[in-house]
């Protein structure tokens, strides 16, 4: 048994949580940006593939207290470095620091990178290679004021790039956050989902994928545990060959966009994950958008305006919230966006409002119930 940390965006960690429980993960417990838990290795491999919200699953090899750089370098160094990598092995070191004494991330990297070097020059007299980009071993530092967390890095390259988005629209978000917001929804495919202004179609994929039993390591991609000494290969094709077999959507999922590039993107996006059956994808201006008379999930995450005039972005969001009200009664809409400003002009009562970022970015997602009538009448239940 072993102990693990899930790295996510803040304001998913309750989601991680109940996706490591699903899978039958120890110990659960959110913490800021990222869930520990514990399990067998099998679980971590497990992490890896059916992880729809982490970015990366670390394994913690070293707790330590560092005052300065020279203790750092000291302490990087008693760690036996040759447990995890071996001198052919490239690797990089990753630091993130929330720390007065430590301040500059690229610093520790440094000091942690020249520490595990010396160490095999003083045994071996060879040195393993620093590849930034393509490391075969990846180690994680973080720093909590002068307390260290030394981590492999079982994913190597973020969980996010799931490997199915060959193109992207310009404002796209990322899988782990697109699939958050269709997952704080508590959407499971028991309905009609509709994702308007859909871009790349990020959204729509990942609602499909959950209401499928899709999971992110059905694409195929490379891990990091893939190069560490005691990778079990056996135990990886296995959990591999025993993944759900996709099932059929028992609800339409559709993603619509106005404009021709968008949806030829998300097309070819379904497409490379097999999913180009399994989705309804259209040209359409939402502000035409056809009434839907069953009650419906709708997930939009409308331009923000960066490249519109105030007054075109105030009619667009004045214009998405008379579509929802008149056209989608019975519905549930909710509403990703980095502009608090347009989002008075849906003219509608929010239900309730998450704070998540895209990136830096600091951005609403609201949730709106859409009902027959007034608000008075439906609270009443006399609609
Ligand atoms: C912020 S992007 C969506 C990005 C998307 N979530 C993704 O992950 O790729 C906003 C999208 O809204 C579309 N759009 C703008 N006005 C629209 C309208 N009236 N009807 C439908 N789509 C519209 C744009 O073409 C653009 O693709």
């Amino acid at each position: 048994m072993n102990q693990y940390h899930a790295k996510t965006l803040k304001g998913l960690e309750q989601v991680l949580a109940n996706e490591l429980r699903s899978i039958g993960a120890l110990d659960v417990e959110p913490v800021n940006r990222g869930v520990n838990f514990s399990g067998s290795v099998a679980m971590m491999y497990k992490a890896n593939l059916y992880l729809r919200t982490a970015l990366r699953v670390l394994l913690p090899v070293a707790r330590f207290k560092a005052t300065d750089e020279e203790m750092l370098y000291r302490k990087i160094k008693e760690i036996d470095w040759s447990q995890y990598m071996s001198y052919k092995n490239s690797f990089a070191v990753d630091a993130v620091t929330f720390s007065r004494v430590f301040r500059n991330n690229h610093f520790v990297e440094l000091r942690t990178k020249d520490a595990i070097v010396d160490q095999f020059r003083d045994n071996t007299s060879l040195r393993p290679a620093v590849d930034l980009k393509n490391a075969e071993i990846r180690i994680n530092v973080h720093v909590q004021e002068t307390f260290f967390t030394v981590s492999l890095d079982s994913s190597g390259e973020s969980l996010h790039k799931r490997g199915y988005r060959k193109e992207m629209h310009p404002a796209t978000l990322s899988e782990v956050l697109a699939s958050g917001l269709v997952q704080l929804t508590g959407w499971k495919g028991d309905q009609p989902f509709i994702n308007p202004m859909c871009g790349s179609g990020t959204i729509a994929i990942e609602a499909a994928m959950i209401a499928a039993d899709i999971y992110p390591g059905i694409t195929g991609r490379s891990y990091g545990f893939q190069q560490w000494p005691d990778y079990d290969q056996r135990l990886f094709e296995n959990l591999l060959d025993t993944m759900p077999q996709p099932k059929s959507l028992s609800y339409p999922v559709i993603a619509t966009d106005i404009d021709g590039e968008a949806i030829r993107i998300t097309k070819s996006n379904a497409r490379f994950l097999g999913m180009d059956k399994l989705l309804v994808i259209e040209k359409e201006d939402f502000l035409d958008a056809a009434a839907m008379d069953v009650p419906t999930l709708i997930v939009m995450n409308p331009p923000y305006g960066e490249r519109l005039e105030v007054t075109d972005i105030e009619a667009l969001y004045e214009g998405i919230g008379g579509v929802l009200k008149h056209k989608f009664p019975g519905s549930n809409a909710w509403l990703f966006t980095a502009n608090m400003g347009a989002v008075k002009f849906i003219g509608l009562k929010p239900e309730k409002k998450f704070t998540l970022y895209n990136g830096q970015l600091e951005c609403r997602y609201i949730n709106y119930t859409l009902f027959k009538g007034s608000r008075k009448q439906f609270k009443g239940g006399s609609v």
